[in-house]
């Protein structure tokens, strides 16, 4: 794994060589049962170097305690390293969602994050990183709370943590698909 991100920091400092990246790499056990993949680090993680710290890291806890899962357990990580933004009408630095192309560029480095991590169950949370492994296709809102297979693994789409901010009808929703997670991963242990 120290390879891998040497690696995509050597790639990244030659690509954006005018506005450097602040990269967040993923973090927990390797090999690990479970990994979580989240879109991208937002302003909290970037400060911190850690994914999942933020508003949004709150909730995933939440919903980790939920299920009996123990994020010691996972190994947590983001589609794309670094945190998109945009200048608002405001002229403030706010979030955005990661460009097509800005998750091809980082999608083989996930690939072997994944490959290095081996888990049997990948958690994607969100369209970002369901889109990148299942195809543009396939969408959370059909998706979520479904067993689905990629390249031999088992991965179960739930919807990205932060989403129940903006939408809270989801919620139960979220809290039905997460401990429906925690119970198929206790049956199997
Ligand atoms: N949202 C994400 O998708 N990842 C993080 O690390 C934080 C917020």
């Amino acid at each position: 794994m120290d390879t891998l991100r040497r690696e995509i920091t050597d790639f990244f400092r030659k690509l954006y060589v005018e506005e450097q990246k602040i990269l967040v790499f993923g973090e927990g056990n390797v090999p690990s049962r479970v990994v979580l993949i989240g879109e991208a680090p937002g302003p909290q993680e970037t400060l911190q170097g850690r994914p999942f710290v933020g508003k949004a890291g709150k909730i995933l806890d939440e919903f980790l305690a939920l299920s009996g899962i123990r994020r010691e357990e996972v190994y947590i990580t983001n589609t794309v390293k670094f945190r998109p933004v945009k200048t608002s009408a405001a002229g403030n630095t706010v979030n955005r969602a990661p460009t097509r192309e800005e998750v091809k560029l980082c999608l083989p480095f996930l690939r072997r994050e994944l490959a290095l991590a081996a888990p049997q169950v990948i958690v994607t949370l969100g369209n970002v990183p369901l889109k990148a492994l299942m195809g543009q296709q396939a969408t959370i809102g059909e998706e979520h709370g479904r067993w689905l297979e990629w390249e031999g693994r088992r991965l179960y789409p739930l919807y990205h943590p932060a989403s129940i901010i903006y939408n809270r009808a989801l919620r139960p929703v979220y809290e039905q698909d997460v401990t429906r997670l925690g119970e198929a991963l206790r049956k199997e242990q």
